[in-house]
């Protein structure tokens, strides 16, 4: 993209005004100061006009959230409950949930203004494997693990494989870590009820090799160069 479209495209400028800050060699690229108008800006060039780096409203970014509970997943809502947007306001680009995570689920959420990697994600095809940890009421026998592990149904519909591991059974309740790659409204809920566990807590810790690690709940950060390689190549 022309240097003098990107400045005025983050939105701090008309494209004339960009001209002139770039003739009077107030615009760096990459830390050097340039005073061409159709100079081209690469991926990962850094512009800073006036001494601040700027980006670009199209720019594609990539985070991950560690969405809080009671926090819906969509960029607004008619009852005024706090949105995943809020999350990331201070980014200007308008990020997008991938996928979804129920009120009560917390964890690790992708977002990102990059629609086609939304849809490769998100496509059934594609579907990678998302891992959360329950922690879940009562006792679970080895016989439902292996259930889980199995397949069980859902209201009509039976869950693929999913990799279960029990990592601590307590007097009344239990923290199971389950790995699924289908993505049904609410599954991993209604795949403990199926068993007769009810969830009382629901965390996302991963999706694929993409892990919300240390990451605060309600911080993002941005995906590494790395990571977003991965995703793509899904
Ligand atoms: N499964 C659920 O039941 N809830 C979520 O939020 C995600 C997976």
């Amino acid at each position: 993209m022309r240097l003098n479209k990107y400045i005025a495209s983050a939105g701090i400028c008309s494209r004339r005004k960009a001209d002139e800050l770039i003739e009077n060699g107030n615009v760096k690229v990459n830390g050097a100061v340039v005073k061409t108008m159709g100079w081209q800006v690469e991926e990962d060039d850094v512009v800073e006009a006036n001494g601040r780096v700027i980006e670009a409203v199209n720019k594609k970014i990539y985070v991950v959230v560690n969405k809080p509970l009671g926090y819906i997943t969509s960029m607004q809502d008619e009852k005024d409950r706090d949105t995943v947007a809020d999350l990331v306001a201070d980014i200007p680009q308008r990020l997008f949930p991938v996928g979804r995570l129920d009120y009560n689920t917390t964890g690790l959420l992708i977002m990102t203004n990059d629609g086609e990697l939304t849809q490769t994600l998100t496509h059934p095809r594609h579907e990678v494997y998302k891992t959360y940890v329950a922690k879940v009421a009562g006792v679970i026998s080895d016989s439902r693990l292996a259930k889980l592990r199995k397949g069980v149904d859902i209201g009509g519909f039976v869950t693929s494989p999913a990799k279960v591991r029990l990592v601590r059974q307590m007097p009344r309740h239990a923290v199971v870590e389950i790995s699924i790659r289908e993505g049904k409204n609410r599954q991993v809920r209604k795949m403990f009820a199926a068993v007769g566990n009810k969830v009382q807590e629901l965390h996302r810790t991963a999706i694929g090799e993409i892990r919300l690690g240390r990451l605060k709940e309600g911080h993002y950060r941005k995906l590494t160069k790395e990571e977003i390689a991965y995703l793509k190549g899904l």
